[in-house]
């Protein structure tokens, strides 16, 4: 089969996951995503990385996106697969090519389990797509397209601490990531994440947000609590101050979690197994007289354990004395999406399935 097109290139890139310190929860507006507060996070290594193939083909009847192996259909109730196609369209548009795309994605992380695979896939995704069509976007406007896809993801496009400025425009042009600090200005900084459960969440992050903003009465101060922690954090990020960003870290997340349950009808992202966790780690700070570590969890159970590399033994071991934890894996402070050569896009075995 012959794919044609932009030198029946594939391009591929690998883009990671990002953890919140500051919480993006609720949204001033669905369509284009945009936040009612700031948010802070910190750019992830290829421990938790995703790696996008794309080759756009006059061979394809229509785009086929394949996301750690399964055929995504066309699926409204779906709003991420909605706002993928969509900004896929544009971006096709802007390049002037009415050529189809064939998209293969994969995750080295479970989906859909609070660990943020929807930005590190809609931010990898929006890099390939930028570099396939030979857009040359830079990392702002790479911001505003990816967060259209997925809020949080306008900060896996850099690398390092990043914060999504909340922005007051009413076209979302002002509301986009920037790095904070290089991953080299913190370098042990690591995230201890343990897996605790890693099926589907049961409520989508998409439907958590608008039903938190509909019926929280708590939810009506979150806003402000949460600047306040953007502007600590970046305090503690300039200072290098761990027991500063600890706290703000774990008293946000507890904050945003809790505005969660609030909710009507509640959601309760955190399990038994996270709460024991939320102990031991208050427990660890308190035996040690300092905070070591601070735990943070974004739309599921799985707990984010920030520390940084001296004490991550002593994560470790606190860790071993809980239960029911599935898996750690040991992910630290790492970069933006980059090229890479080895892709995932085998044009000859997939061959049959274009036709
Ligand atoms: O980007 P979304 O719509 O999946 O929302 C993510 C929200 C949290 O992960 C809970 C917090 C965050 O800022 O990443």
């Amino acid at each position: 089969m012959e794919m044609k097109n932009r030198g029946d290139k594939v391009t591929t890139a690998v883009g990671h996951s990002n953890i919140a310190l500051v919480k993006y929860w609720g949204k001033r507006d669905n369509d284009l995503n945009l936040p009612n507060n700031s948010s802070i996070s910190i750019t992830l290594d290829d421990e938790v990385k995703t790696t996008t193939s794309v080759v756009f083909s006059d061979m394809l009847r229509g785009d086929k996106f394949f996301i750690n192996g399964n055929l995504q259909k066309e699926d409204t109730s779906n709003e991420k697969n909605m706002f993928m196609r969509k900004v896929l369209n544009d971006m096709r548009r802007m390049a002037g090519t009415e050529s189809k795309a064939l998209i293969v994605s994969e995750n080295s992380f479970p989906e859909s389990s609070g660990m943020a695979s929807s930005a590190s896939g809609a931010a990898t995704l929006v890099f390939a797509l930028s570099n396939a069509l030979g857009l040359g976007y830079d990392n702002r406007q790479l911001s505003i397209i990816s967060r259209k896809i997925s809020g949080s993801a306008c900060r896996s496009v850099y690398g390092g601490i990043v914060k999504w400025q909340r922005g007051s425009r009413k076209d979302g042009s002002d509301s986009y990531a920037m790095q904070i600090a290089k991953p080299s200005d913190w370098p042990d900084l690591v995230d201890v994440i343990a897996i605790v459960d890693p099926s589907k969440k049961k409520v989508s992050s998409s439907r958590g947000h608008a039903l938190t903003v509909a019926t929280s009465p708590l939810y009506k101060v979150r806003a402000g609590f949460a600047e306040k922690n953007v502007e600590e954090i970046e305090l503690a990020v300039d200072r290098k101050d761990f027991g500063a960003l600890a706290t703000t870290i774990m008293r946000d997340s507890n904050n945003m979690h809790a505005t969660m349950l609030d909710t009507w009808p509640p959601i309760m992202y955190l399990n038994d197994i996270s709460r024991d966790i939320i102990y031991a780690v208050h427990e660890m700070n308190e035996q040690n007289g300092k905070v070591l570590a601070a735990y943070t969890f974004d739309a599921g159970p799985n707990a984010h354990i920030i520390t940084m590399e001296k004490n991550r033994h002593s994560v470790l071991e606190k860790l071993g004395e809980i239960s029911g934890i599935k898996r750690i894996v040991t992910a630290r402070i790492g970069e933006g999406p980059r090229i890479v050569s080895d892709n995932l896009i085998d044009i000859e075995r997939l061959a049959p399935l274009l036709r």
